[in-house]
């Protein structure tokens, strides 16, 4: 099974609901299985709609403690509470925008382990990273201080430039760093690849050693094209 994950960002009012209904009604995908992160506001609006079905909701981010004067700030025991099963956590825009370092992220996913769930811990390198060749260094840094002791985690690799941009690596690119974090990860752990992950280029990025799913942002957004996604997901993976 592929790990197909939705990440809404702060997109989504309580009506887009209908976007898991649609989802739901359209049934399991063969070889996928389907998380959707609505902003916290909705997490259980949605998992309610996604409650016994094959889809599962999860959050964007949580607060490393369980609970306390964090104004603003979601825990996740509250994301549990409000039915997620993950968690993404260590985002390039929250790293970038909210100056959170791979400590932190570290300190947050074993937050979310502590409250049953399963953080998505997000490695990238930007393009200035890139171009000075320092791609692997820098991945293998951010994992090394965001990966927690023990625990089911889920990684995604996602160049910061292929976010939002509609620029993807090259399968060269995606194989290369994919197959640096798959030694790196426990045993089992899903790496998924994102960055402008779209139903047209969905099929050779799942295709590629290494790549356990897709981290999708824009293309979440619309229950057709995220369906479309999963569905490309290579059939003799079925059975992984
Ligand atoms: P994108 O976002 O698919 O819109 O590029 C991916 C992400 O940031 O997780």
């Amino acid at each position: 099974m592929q790990l197909i994950a939705g990440n809404w960002k702060m997109h989504g009012r309580l009506a887009s609901v209908a976007a898991i209904d649609a989802l739901v009604a359209a049934g399991p995908v063969p070889g996928a299985r389907l998380l959707v992160c609505p902003p916290a506001t909705l997490v259980a609006r949605f998992a309610e709609a996604a409650r016994g079905s094959h889809v599962e909701i999860g959050g964007q981010d949580c607060h490393a403690e369980p609970e306390g004067a964090f104004t603003g700030d979601i825990s996740a025991p509250m994301l549990a509470d409000a039915g997620a099963t993950h968690v993404i956590l260590g985002h390039s825009e929250r790293r970038a925008g909210h100056g959170e370092t791979d400590a932190m992220v570290r300190a947050k996913a074993a937050a979310a382990h502590a409250a049953g769930l399963i953080p998505i811990i997000c490695v990238g390198e930007t393009l200035a990273e890139r171009d000075a060749g320092a791609t692997l260094e820098v991945v293998g840094r951010q994992l090394a201080g965001s990966l927690p002791a023990g625990g089911p985690l889920v990684v995604a690799y996602e160049p910061v430039w292929a976010i939002g941009t509609g620029r993807t690596p090259t399968p060269q690119q995606v194989a290369e760093v994919h197959a640096f974090l798959a030694a790196r990860v426990p045993a089992g752990t899903p790496v998924l690849y994102g960055g402008s992950v779209k139903p047209d280029n969905a099929a050779w990025l799942l295709a590629l050693p290494h790549v356990g799913g897709a981290l999708v942002g824009g293309a979440s957004l619309t229950p057709r094209d995220f369906l479309a996604i999963a569905s490309a997901v290579p059939a003799a993976r079925d059975a992984a």
